[in-house]
Order: structure tokens, then C-alpha cells, then sequence
């Protein structure tokens, strides 16, 4: 579904540049769930950038469905970290915002939305604004809204990185449920290697550097299964996953 070629990205720095990513290819799989983990500020939000068409690569080039990327395309859905949410539109607004922004009249979307609604177990708060929902809340109402809009590829950085360890478990079977009914592609920053183990069919591991590259790639092929969480298969993945970024931080 997507492939990235022989990309390389510089960002402009005063004089300097900043080099990180050189000769960098990649391919993903149509209904895949690639996770991204690597040491702080080796590129993986800058990958999602790429991949969604809001930064263009200086070198190379990124295919999706085989067609070359040269800007945002309306079926990919993006999650930041800080939800994107607009304050003065109570959760029903917020998630029916994609729709509307797209002129869609109200009772063409007002089942499809109420449905995401119920589904994110928003209900009861669906006349709430942002700043009466707690972080867990207000990441679903984020999903919600990228929801509605049937998206064929799903970017996420780091979207449950704020949660407390409870919600988070609870938010990741979410997205789980969410990747295996739907089939969506999806691309996940975290820096939690059990979330990179619990929610990758394929995770990889980039290096600290400038330019990055990747350290190493773990096919997770249990991934989505029940009870996955508690087996000695998961641990193994993980302390996998761990030795790998310990070694690429020289550590
Ligand atoms: N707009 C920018 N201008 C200059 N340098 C930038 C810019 N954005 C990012 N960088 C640099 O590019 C590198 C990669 O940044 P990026 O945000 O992709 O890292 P990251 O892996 O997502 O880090 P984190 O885990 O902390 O979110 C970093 O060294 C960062 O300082
Ligand atoms: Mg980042």
C-alpha cells in the first residue's frame, strides 16, 4: 500500500541542516499495523509527516496505492498527540467536524455518528466540550472524529502516551478492535515497547542519529490475539524489542 523509495529528509536549521533520514525505503503491507519505536528525536513523527503527505521528501519518493504522494489525500487519518480538538464544539461537534468540513448535510451523517459515538463509549459526554473530558476521553473523541471519516490508512503519534496505565491498556484494545474489524492500515509512533508488542503486526526499531536508519525489524505475528498480553511469547517479544533499542543507544 505504501512505499517509500530512497527518501531522504533535511530539515533547515539557521545555516546547518539537519539530515535525518538518507536513502530511506520502506514498504507497507495494506492492513498491516507497523509501529514505529526509536530513542527521542531520531524522525518517527517526521516519517508520519512524510507518510501523510504534509512534509515533502527532498530526495526519493513515497507511493500510496501506487500512486505518487505529493500532498495530504482526504482518506488518510492522522492523530496528534494533542487530540486536535476544538475547544468551543462539544464532543458531538468535534466528531462530526470531518463530515462537515466536507459539506456533508446532517442527516446523512447523523447515524454514522451517533454509532462512532456509542461505539467510543462517548454517550453520556456527547454534549460535553473538551475541557470537561478527561485525557482518555478526549483521545477517543480524536478516533472518533478520524473514524467518521472511513479512513484507508491510519497515522498515529503517540496517541496514548498521556493516559494513565489503565486507561491506556484499555484504549489499546481498543484500537486493536478497531485495526482487526476494519482491516485499516495503520502506522503507530510510541515509545512503549509493551504497546509496540500488544498493538505490531510488524514493529521497527529506528536508530538514535542523523540520519536514522532502522535497527531492526520484529515480525509480531501474534499480535490481536486473546490473553497475548499474559504469555511468555509476548515477554520474549519485548525483551527482544528492548535489547534492540538498548543496543542502538550505544547502551
Ligand atoms: N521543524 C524542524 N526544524 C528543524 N529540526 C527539526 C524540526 N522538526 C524536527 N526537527 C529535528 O528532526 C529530528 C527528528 O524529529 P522528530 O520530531 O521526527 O523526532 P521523533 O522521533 O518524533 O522524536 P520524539 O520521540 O521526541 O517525538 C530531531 O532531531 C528534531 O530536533
Ligand atoms: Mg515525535
Amino acid at each position: 500500500m505504501i512505499e517509500v523509495s530512497h527518501c531522504d529528509l533535511a530539515y533547515i536549521q539557521g545555516a546547518s541542516q539537519v539530515k535525518v533520514y538518507d536513502d530511506f525505503s520502506l514498504k507497507v503491507e495494506p492492513g498491516e499495523s507497523l509501529v514505529l519505536i526509536g530513542p527521542s528525536g531520531c524522525g518517527k513523527s517526521t516519517l508520519l509527516y512524510l507518510l501523510a503527505g504534509l512534509l515533502q521528501p527532498t530526495g526519493g519518493e513515497i507511493r500510496v496505492w501506487d500512486e505518487r504522494l505529493t500532498g495530504t489525500r482526504q482518506q488518510t487519518g492522522f492523530i496528534l498527540q494533542e487530540y486536535g480538538l476544538f475547544p468551543w464544539l462539544n464532543v458531538e461537534q468535534n466528531v462530526s467536524l470531518g463530515l462537515r468540513v466536507r459539506h456533508m448535510p446532517k442527516r446523512m451523517y447523523q447515524d454514522a455518528v451517533e454509532e462512532v459515538i456509542r461505539k467510543m463509549g462517548l454517550w453520556e459526554v456527547k454534549h460535553h466540550f473538551p475541557s470537561q473530558l478527561s485525557g482518555g476521553q478526549r483521545q477517543r473523541v480524536a478516533l472518533a472524529r478520524v473514524l467518521t471519516l472511513h479512513p484507508d490508512l491510519l497515522l498515529m503519534d503517540e496517541p496514548l502516551s498521556a493516559l494513565d496505565a489503565l486507561t491506556r491498556e484499555r484504549l489499546q484494545k481498543l484500537l486493536l478492535e478497531i485495526w482487526q474489524e476494519q482491516k485499516l492500515t495503520t502506522v503507530l509512533v510510541t515509545h512503549s515497547i509493551e504497546e509496540a508488542v500488544f498493538l505490531g503486526s510488524r514493529i521497527l526499531v529506528l536508530a538514535d542519529g542523523r540520519p536514522t536508519h532502522v535497527i531492526g525489524e520484529i515480525l509480531n505475528p501474534l499480535v490481536g490475539q486473546s490473553g497475548y498480553r499474559q504469555t511468555s511469547e509476548f515477554f520474549q517479544q519485548t525483551s527482544y524489542v528492548r535489547s534492540l533499542l538498548e543496543g542502538g543507544m550505544g547502551g
